[in-house]
């Protein structure tokens, strides 16, 4: 099989397990994002797939050979750090051109090679500067620069624009997108930024305390999330969540909690539950909509107010349970002011709905 596969790779350093078992399998020409907290084992997993750290069990198989006793120089993977790395005694030709020269690559080859990389950045007129000569943006393009001029099977990036402003930051990922799909390669690219990962991603694997979350598509993991710590982890404002329990009333299946009971979601009454099995709830802030001309109903006591323009984040307590703490996306000219009680409604089908003591989401 082409692309890039691990297979139950296990990290320890000393007695501390930093990747747990970890099997993915990463298709050729996919943009994979590994997203998750600071610590939770990216850069490692990252680091093992080039080279530069040992797993201590598993094996890395890239085009279906197996890599994991290779040298980093064998693998055929270019990889692009946060802090870019450059030589800062050589101008960016150098630069670029350095691994084809230590290959001991033919000039004319690594001139074509190098003013190619650097077209497709828009670099061209800053060949023959110094790294210290250039802003943190086109440092950034040289450093994903040496990686093309390698034509490697596999590009490794460890948070390549956490160093840039929010402007930068957001051309580049933009320019990064339209790169990948430019040269179609197998990318595995780490960040902590969920809106780069959902914005650049084929797929994604959320990981926590080096465990897989869960692997799928942005929409998939929006959507649908495979249990409470993807379904927190994932968008902006935080999912609601509330306890509930499930009970039957004339043959229809609510849910019922603290200040609420709620109409189930459809696919809710194609699964099994125990009578009084502890349940998570979870409303994402955008499903709830000012009025009452939806189902499920609520009153929000709100403490915040945040106008945004053409939408309003509006944060509180639901009505008469000041522990239920609730968040909500509104029109920006919905009538909302700070302390004033805002009726919200929402589908049925909005919400997800977790097992609470395995986390797992009861979602077929
Ligand atoms: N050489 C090492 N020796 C001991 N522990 C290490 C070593 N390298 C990393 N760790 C630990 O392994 C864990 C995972 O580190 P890693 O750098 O992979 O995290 P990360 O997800 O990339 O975090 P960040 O977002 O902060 O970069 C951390 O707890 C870290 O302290
Ligand atoms: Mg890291």
């Amino acid at each position: 099989m082409s692309g890039l596969q691990l297979k139950n790779i296990v990290k320890r350093f000393g007695d501390v397990t930093v990747v747990k078992n970890l099997d993915l399998d990463i298709r050729e020409g996919e943009f994979m994002v590994l997203l998750g907290e600071s610590g939770c084992g990216k850069s490692t997993t990252l680091r093992i797939i080039a080279g530069l750290e040992e797993a201590t069990e598993g094996q890395i198989f890239i085009d279906s050979r197996d890599v994991t006793n290779l040298h980093p120089m064998d693998r055929d993977i270019a990889m692009v750090f946060q802090n870019y790395a450059l030589y800062p005694h050589m101008d960016v030709a150098k630069n670029m051109s350095f691994s084809l020269r230590i290959a001991g690559c033919p000039a004319n080859e690594i001139k074509e090679k190098v003013a190619a990389a650097a077209k497709i950045l828009n670099i061209e007129h800053l060949l023959s500067r110094k790294p210290k000569e250039l802003s943190g943006g086109q440092r950034q393009r040289v450093a994903i620069g040496r990686a093309i001029v390698r034509e490697p099977k596999v590009f490794l990036f460890d948070e390549p624009l956490s160093n840039l402003d929010a402007k930068l930051r957001s051309h580049m990922r933009a320019e990064l997108a339209v790169l990948h799909q430019r040269l179609g390669k197998t990318t595995v690219y780490v960040t902590h930024d969920q809106i780069e990962a959902m914005t650049l991603a084929s797929r994604i694997v959320i990981f926590d305390k080096g465990q897989i979350q869960q692997v799928g598509t942005p929409t998939e993991v929006f959507n649908r999330p495979a249990n409470i710590f993807v379904a927190g982890f994932i968008g902006v404002p935080t999912m609601n969540m509330l306890d509930a329990t499930c009970v039957t009333q004339n043959g229809r299946t609510m849910l019922h909690g603290a200040g609420f009971e709620w109409a189930a979601p459809d696919w809710l009454s194609g699964v099994s539950l125990q009578p009084g099995q502890a349940l998570t709830l979870g409303i994402r802030p955008q499903a709830l909509h000012t009025g009452t001309a939806h189902a499920n109903r609520l009153s929000l006591q709100t403490q915040v107010v945040e106008y945004l323009g053409t939408e309003s984040q509006l944060a509180g307590t639901m009505l008469g349970h000041s522990a239920l703490r609730f968040s909500a996306i509104v029109p920006g000219d919905a009538k909302a002011s700070l302390g004033s009680e805002v009726p919200l409604s929402f589908e049925p089908n909005e919400l997800h709905v977790f097992d609470r003591n395995t986390g797992l989401s009861l979602r077929p």
